[in-house]
């Protein structure tokens, strides 16, 4: 066979091979059961009116249509959601408060940056019990949320300053209660930079406010702390005053969930002991040392600092990493595979779009659904 025929044979299979892919009807089913998580039936209503879109090329409104079902928030959103909620990352969690949140934020077609600053809740008013009591949530669990949730406003009356998920009482549960409140930053990279604190870690970071709890020489072994736990720590115990008024407390009469005190909680200076002339912190707080190294690619855009845990939110919120975690945590889930780091254009294009959108995030998943590599 001469070149010309093998290149026109070539030609022709991949075009027969795209063609078959792409017959109207397949592209409809698709997408609604990526977006769902059921199938489109045949005798669907919003068959004909899908597959005309695609036939039209208009595949973003095709797209629209399947987000529109319930499914979508029910299954689609909250499967996706609540991973970020809990310690285990388990999607297959009952329903709490920050899950609720994010299906709220989604339905609602509201800025997602919220879910880090915002000071709200969403629960059912249909439900006599406080949308601040895990009751609440198990009640309306198995109802059609993208029905029933109401935003409530403030969050929680008890607490001066609320950060979307950040001061929820399922986050509150897995990382404030008893220990440092460390664990709080740790996933707070983990699950909105997509970032875990092992590949923040630098040396090169001035230790200046790593707290008095941190022995300096474990073991007698000054080294061990200069090229093992102060690569952690030196960033991350700068940022940790953002919770310095912060705890969880389930038990007791105030045992209210997430509770914030007007001066710095116990525990940020217990353990003084252990190296007196380590940092003591006075206030909420913080400062962002993450930046240099590799930690450059988190694209922080607005302040390095300040009080308090709203500003963090905003700060972690307003970066670009948090827009790519987004977008491929939401591949991930829709396309069945991760990104491939060759694939830098495709996250970049996603998250500029998410951002154009004014970060809806329903926008976002049509948008991923509808991408030439996920379609
Ligand atoms: C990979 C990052 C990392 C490294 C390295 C690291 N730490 Fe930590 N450290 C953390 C995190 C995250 C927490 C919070 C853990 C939690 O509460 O679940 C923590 C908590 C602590 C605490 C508070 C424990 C408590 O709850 O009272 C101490 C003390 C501490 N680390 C000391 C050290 C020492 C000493 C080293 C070096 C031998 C070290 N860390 C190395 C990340 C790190």
């Amino acid at each position: 066979m001469k070149l010309t025929s093998i290149v026109i044979a070539l030609f022709l299979s991949a075009f027969s091979a795209g063609a078959s892919a792409r017959e109207p009807e397949e592209v409809a089913g698709r997408l609604f059961l990526k977006l769902t998580g059921t199938p489109l039936s045949l005798g669907d209503s919003r068959r004909q009116g899908m597959i005309d879109l695609v036939k039209a090329g208009k595949l973003e409104e095709a797209a629209r249509i399947a987000t529109a079902d319930p499914a979508f928030f029910n299954l689609t959103i909250r499967h996706w959601g609540a991973p970020l909620t809990n310690r285990a990352e388990s999607p297959a969690i009952g329903l709490n408060d920050a899950t609720a949140m994010i299906i709220g934020l989604a339905r609602d077609q509201k800025d997602f940056r919220e879910i880090l600053t915002g000071n709200f809740t969403y629960g059912s008013p249909e439900v006599a019990l406080s949308p601040y009591n895990d009751q609440h949530y198990a009640q309306i669990s198995d109802l059609n949320l993208a029905k029933v949730l109401t935003r409530v406003e403030p969050q929680n009356a008890d607490l001066d300053e609320a950060a979307g998920i950040l001061t929820s009482r399922a986050w509150g549960e897995a990382h404030l209660q008893a220990g440092t409140n460390r664990r709080a930053i740790e996933f707070t990279f983990r699950q909105f930079l997509c970032n875990p604190l092992q590949n923040m870690r630098d040396g090169t970071i001035p230790d200046t406010r790593v707290h008095r709890d941190v022995d300096r020489s474990p073991g007698g072994n000054s080294q061990t702390y200069l090229t093992t736990c102060r690569t952690c720590h030196a960033g991350m115990d700068a940022l940790v005053g953002a919770y310095a008024y912060y705890r969880f407390d389930n038990t007791g009469p105030f045992g209210a969930g997430v509770l914030q005190a007007s001066k710095v909680q116990r525990k940020y200076n217990q353990n003084g002991d252990v190296y007196p002339e380590g940092y003591v912190t006075t206030d909420d707080s913080w400062i962002n040392l993450f930046t240099e190294n590799q930690n450059k690619q988190l694209q922080w855009r607005g302040p390095l600092s300040g009080k308090g845990i709203k500003e963090f939110g905003r700060m972690i919120a307003d970066s670009g990493a948090f827009s790519k975690c987004m977008v491929k945590r939401t591949y991930s889930q829709i396309c069945h595979r991760d990104l491939e780091t060759t694939e830098s254009a495709v996250l970049d294009g996603l998250a500029n779009r998410f951002e154009q959108s004014g970060y809806k995030l329903r926008e976002l998943f049509e948008q991923v659904a509808v991408h030439p590599t996920c379609l």
